[in-house]
């Protein structure tokens, strides 16, 4: 069905895409403690509001870590070595890519992974114009799931997995270990370099993911907007605030949606009904010391070989090796 809406058309799509995003949509909020997969944080708009988020400047995880990643580029490409073949677990812009690709000897090729396939190509043009000489593969997919790297790939090339952006925070441990798992295998028990952030004092980490320009809350928000387009559902965003806290005991910020008001919310005919003041958990942040990351690391067999930090130690990159 098209129906016109203004001089904008607006399509219902029966596509697979929409029909798993709508049982994973109508599964987190029949939870008990109501939940929504942060994956589906990233649409379009969501993907701009987290560029814009890296540049707020409570969010001191981007700068720091850029940072680092300038300070010691040589040092780490020399930790790594030559030909080395990068696969970019969650690409996105691929914005920090070049200070890698930068600095190191000879990259073999350069696999950008993520499953916003208009980002995703947009940026692997881009970094195509920058590095002439590269092979560049990008794949669409998942990359919490195990994949397929494109068969072109010279299998000899030591590969190595790049994930900046401490977007291992946003796993639980044992999610964040099978994905380590997944990395040791797709690299064939090669290396990795992953920032890490750490664990700092509260108000720091509350304040970087409640940022004070308001971007992150929009962010948020935007899950909800990304929901009623595709989903055909009746969220009325002002009765929404957004909210981070740090949780202690699991060493992670919360994010949350809470409803300021006792309401009943429809989803393609389905009826939710939330309470004034409860929440939907949207994401987590976990943040790790040197000592809980390595633990974590060696669960998934690596080992780690290298430790870069800032001054203040707010925030880490670290890069593994296989532990045999
Ligand atoms: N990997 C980022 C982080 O944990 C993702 C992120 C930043 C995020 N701000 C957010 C995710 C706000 C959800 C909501 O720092």
């Amino acid at each position: 069905m098209v129906k016109n809406n203004g001089n904008q058309l607006e399509l219902t799509d029966f596509s697979v895409e929409t029909e798993v995003f709508r049982r994973d949509v109508i599964a987190g909020l029949s939870a008990d403690r109501k939940t929504l997969p942060s994956k589906y944080l990233y649409d379009k708009r969501g993907s701009e509001l987290f560029d814009a988020i890296c540049e707020a400047k409570d969010y001191y995880p981007t700068r720091t870590e850029v940072g680092i990643m300038r300070r010691n580029a040589a040092e780490m490409a020399d930790a790594i070595g030559a030909g080395a073949v990068v696969i970019e677990y969650g690409s996105g812009s691929s914005m920090k890519t070049p200070l890698l690709l930068e600095p190191l000897e000879k990259p073999a090729a350069y696999v950008p992974v993520d499953i916003s396939r208009e980002h995703l190509v947009e940026a692997a043009e881009r970094i195509s114009a920058r590095f002439q000489d590269l092979p560049i593969m990008p794949v669409c997919a998942d990359f919490t799931r195990p994949f397929e790297l494109p068969e072109a790939l010279d299998s000899d090339a030591p590969r190595m997995a790049y994930f900046p952006g401490s977007t291992i925070g946003n796993f639980t441990p044992t999610q964040a270990r099978s994905l380590l798992q997944n990395m040791y295998d797709e690299t064939n028990g090669g290396s990795a370099l992953l920032g890490v952030d750490l664990k700092k004092d509260v108000a720091v980490l509350e304040r970087a993911y409640d940022d004070s320009e308001g971007v992150t809350a929009e962010f948020n928000i935007n899950l909800l907007e990304h929901i009623n387009r595709e989903l055909n559902a009746d969220f009325d965003l002002e009765t929404f605030e957004h909210r981070a806290v740090f949780n202690e005991e699991l060493s992670r910020v919360e994010m949350h949606l809470v409803s300021r008001v006792r309401q009943v919310v429809t989803i393609g005919g389905t009826s939710f009904s939330f309470d004034a003041g409860e929440t939907i958990h949207t994401e987590n942040s976990h943040k790790y010391t040197p000592t809980s990351f390595a633990r974590l690391a060696a669960s998934a067999g690596w080992k780690v070989d290298r430790i870069w930090t800032d001054d203040r130690d707010y925030f880490s990159i670290q890069l593994l090796v296989a532990d045999r």
